[in-house]
């Protein structure tokens, strides 16, 4: 009987021997623990709790974010969500984009966009005035 086999990568790239896809296969796993915890806690805060989405307003994200610890929340799960999500669609670009140009294009864009909004959204959780009106 013979053992189980997987097929070979359909891209022709020369794989790294590093650790670095060893650490992002972790990473991938311990990241979704945490985000099971932060993802469901913010699902059930935000739209069960208390009357949901409908008490959500300005002043209600105020009021969260004048507290470190909602801060932290936040940020962990946006840093998280971003870095697991990119290196989740790197593997899948990585296995279905066989030509080099495609690879690097998507990669590009995929590496831009969670750059932005890694950024952006901590700046935000940061900044945010709650005086602004
Ligand atoms: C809620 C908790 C989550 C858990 C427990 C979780 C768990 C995992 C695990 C273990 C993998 C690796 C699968 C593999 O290597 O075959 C994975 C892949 C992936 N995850 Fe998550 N994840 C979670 C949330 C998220 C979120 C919020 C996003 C998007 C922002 C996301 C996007 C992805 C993507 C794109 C992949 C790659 C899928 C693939 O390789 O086919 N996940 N997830």
């Amino acid at each position: 009987m013979s053992s189980p086999t997987l097929d070979a990568p359909r891209s022709s790239r020369q794989l790294v021997r590093n650790n670095f896809e060893k650490n992002a296969w972790m990473f991938m796993r311990l990241s979704g623990i945490v985000l099971v915890v932060l993802v469901l806690g913010h699902l059930f805060i935000m739209n069960i709790l208390d009357g949901g989405v409908h008490r959500i307003n300005f002043a209600f994200v105020a009021g969260r974010w004048a507290s470190p610890f909602w801060q932290l929340w936040d940020l962990v799960m946006l840093w998280l969500a971003m870095l697991h999500g990119a290196n989740g669609l790197r593997t899948i670009i990585n296995d279905y984009a066989s030509k080099e140009g495609t690879r690097l294009t998507l990669k590009g864009l995929l590496y831009s966009a969670t750059f932005l909004t890694i950024v952006l959204g901590t700046l935000v959780i940061f900044t945010f005035d709650p005086t602004i009106s």
